[in-house]
């Protein structure tokens, strides 16, 4: 599956990431490893690069100087074929804002991209239906995303980002939206299903009670790593 990857090193690394909008400079240089079933939080200050990060790791962004490799694949290098490929079957991602799509109601939201996969809609359907009940939104699946409250919605992303079994997850401020108890119950459903699928996942928060869930935490500060610490 994962292509000659040695199984030793990390699974997804990016090095020496620069990214600029404009003339902002998001990423000036940071260098950040995942290994396989990892969960690895970043956290930093709000404009310190943290969702520019997850752009560029996830492949949605070509960074303008350094390099990502997933599973021994330099993502630079590889033709937007093989890289949508490698998005939809290898990686799931929350964005940190809007991103279910709006016409559809939650329950298609999540079987979408198994549908994409090829899987048919009932059986589509009834798995999405199964993600909702894990993350407590079940009784939403036939709201569509301008009916959901935010916690809703970013459940319903969540619910979407790992219907398919991906290898790593991408979850930028899954819980940004929710109260603390909802949180503490969006974070166990995710680092339950995470370390019972060996799923690697790169969470993005401000919280550090939500940082606490993981291995293992890099902190960004003006778009470079600024410190790394052992938090479990
Ligand atoms: N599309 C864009 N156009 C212009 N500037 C941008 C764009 N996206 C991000 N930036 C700038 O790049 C810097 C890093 O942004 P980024 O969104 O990566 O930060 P962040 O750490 O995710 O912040 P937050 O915690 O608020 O989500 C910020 O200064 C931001 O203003
Ligand atoms: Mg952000």
């Amino acid at each position: 599956m994962s292509m000659g990857h040695n199984t030793a090193g990390p699974l997804l690394a990016g090095r020496a990431l620069v990214k600029a909008h404009g003339r902002t400079e998001a990423l000036r240089g940071a260098s950040v490893e995942l290994r396989a079933g990892e969960i690895l939080a970043v956290t930093g200050a709000s404009g310190s690069g943290k969702s520019t990060l997850v752009h560029c790791l996830s492949g949605i962004v070509r960074p303008d100087a350094g390099s990502v490799t997933y599973a021994g694949e330099r993502l630079e290098e590889l033709p937007e074929k093989r890289l949508s490929e490698l998005r939809r079957t290898e990686f799931g991602v929350v964005f940190q804002f809007g991103q279910l799509i709006p016409e559809l109601t939650a329950l298609d939201n999540v079987a979408l991209p198994l549908m994409l996969a090829g899987t048919g809609r009932a059986e589509a359907r009834a798995a999405a239906g199964e993600w909702l009940e894990r993350f407590g939104v079940r009784g939403q699946a036939e709201s569509r995303p301008g009916e959901l409250s935010g916690g809703q919605a970013q459940r319903a992303a969540l619910a979407r980002a790992l219907v398919t079994g991906p290898r790593v997850v991408f979850a930028d401020e899954p819980t940004g939206a929710l109260d603390s108890l909802a949180s503490e119950q969006v974070m166990s459903a995710l680092v339950h299903t995470a370390r019972e699928a060996g799923t690697a996942v790169l969470l993005i928060t401000h919280d550090a009670q939500v940082a606490a869930y993981a291995d293992r935490e890099v902190q960004l500060r003006d778009g470079a790593v600024a410190s790394l610490e052992v938090t479990a």
